[in-house]
């Protein structure tokens, strides 16, 4: 990625908070629902009905699973019945039509999210190698850090910023379109055209596509085009151009608004903690607990949903074929079963698995590149911004939201 200076008056026009929110999705929700999912939680684990009208929040939503009005709903609250979910992929099936990637228009929902055992196995497959834990320091030096520089860069002499717009948006959208090809002022064109002229971006592609056909570079399209696919009865063959844009589109959609919020929501933790950011400023190796932490207390996506394949009995109550099951896995992560006082933000607990990040077959692909952007970011931001800490005349940040949480702006001083 060629790095040139970044401009922020778009940055800000095209990550505009208040539209980050989007009433669809539960934005304009600004209560805490914790209260009312540990109560749920404590009377049974698995309800009738769906997360948000339990919660007691009468906005439309539409979010993974929702609406279908014609389907009975159901939603899991502990851990045992989210995590038991999860781990049922036959039962509880991540889409409730077949998928075929290969045919229909190019799009998000129209990838190995939406498909089931051997097939999402075998195309997910493809991309994973690029994605664990051993590819972290890939993205971090190819992508990452010149990006979080490259920000910090345009506020670091100002005294002052707002973190959310102005450092977590750009970063994840800049990371993953750094790693298709793209420039960026490209990538600010991408995050312009992502959410409702899906076509623009593949036009976009399409060229970048061609000539890693013709030469391969050490980037993530280049290993989209070269990867062999295997097909049921043994056959190899490459991705189509039309695969290919589904994948990039799916990586867009499931690792921008994501990573941006939970980064925002880890540093307004830690903001209003002045001395938990003390030790972690001192202590780099508490940014990971910090992170883990944050994902655990406070999801992003704190609900995402299944269709369900057969008549069951799930934790007690009776559901039917046909049912949509939302897994309220924000609920899931303060279960006083397996964590001690579950509503404190406490970076010392001992470090156990969350369903943030999901669980199953679909536990999210990103995870460890997300894990790292926040990493690569926060610590820049203590190595360059002396004395970081809320600016006490402006509004702090709260967290917001109901299917897609994070936080309001995040005004700091430094210096
Ligand atoms: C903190 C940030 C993130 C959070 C909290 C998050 C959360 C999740 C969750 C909960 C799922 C499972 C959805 C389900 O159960 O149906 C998921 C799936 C997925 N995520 Fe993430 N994600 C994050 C960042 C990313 C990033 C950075 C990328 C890509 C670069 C990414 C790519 C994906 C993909 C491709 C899937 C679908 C995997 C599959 O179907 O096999 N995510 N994510």
């Amino acid at each position: 990625m060629t790095v040139s200076v970044l401009d922020r008056d778009r940055v800000r026009e095209l990550f505009d908070l208040r539209g980050a929110y989007l009433e669809l999705l539960g934005g304009n929700y600004t209560d805490d629902p914790y209260p009312m999912w540990n109560r749920l939680r404590d009377e049974a684990p698995v309800h009738a009905g769906i997360v948000h009208e339990l919660t007691g929040f009468d906005g439309q939503a539409f979010f993974h699973g929702l609406p279908f009005p014609d389907r009975p709903h159901f939603s899991a609250f502990s851990f045992e019945a989210c995590d038991a979910a999860y781990r049922d992929p036959e039962l509880f099936a991540s889409s409730h039509e077949p998928v075929d990637l290969a045919k229909g228009e190019p799009g998000a929902m129209n990838s190995m999210l939406s498909m089931g055992g051997a097939e999402h196995r075998r195309y997910r497959g493809l991309v994973q190698p690029s994605f664990v834990p051993g590819k972290a320091e890939w993205w971090i030096r190819n992508w990452i850090e010149r990006t979080v520089h490259l920000l910090i860069d345009g506020f670091v002499d100002d005294g002052r910023a707002e973190l959310n717009v102005d450092f977590c948006a750009a970063i994840p959208v800049l990371t993953i379109t750094g790693s298709f090809g793209f420039t960026v002022d490209q990538a600010l064109d991408v995050r312009a055209a992502v959410n409702r002229e899906p076509a623009k971006v593949i036009e976009m592609l399409k060229p970048v596509v061609a000539a890693r056909r013709e030469s391969p570079q050490d980037d993530l399209i280049s290993v989209l085009v070269e990867a062999e696919f295997k097909d049921e009865d043994g056959t190899t063959h490459r991705l189509s151009d039309p695969e290919i844009y589904s994948f990039a589109l799916l990586l867009l959609a499931a690792g921008s608004g994501t990573t941006w919020k939970q980064m925002g929501i880890t540093l307004a933790l830690l903001l209003q903690r002045p001395d938990v950011l003390e030790r972690v400023r001192h202590d780099r190796d508490l940014l990971r607990p910090a992170i883990e932490e944050s994902v655990r207390y406070a999801p992003t996506d704190p609900m995402f949903s299944r269709w369900v394949t057969r008549d069951t009995e799930f934790f007690g109550v009776d559901v039917p074929e046909g049912s949509v099951l939302h897994i309220c896995l924000g609920a899931a992560n303060r279960d006083p079963a397996r964590w001690e006082n579950p509503d404190e933000y406490d970076i010392d607990r001992p470090m156990k698995p969350t369903l943030a990040f999901g669980g199953g077959p679909h536990i999210c692909l990103g995870m460890h590149v997300a894990r790292s952007e926040m990493t690569v970011g926060i610590g820049a931001l203590l190595d360059r911004l002396p004395n970081l800490r809320l600016d006490p005349d402006a509004e702090p940040p709260r967290i917001i939201g109901m299917y897609e949480r994070g936080a309001t702006a995040i005004p700091i001083l430094f210096g």
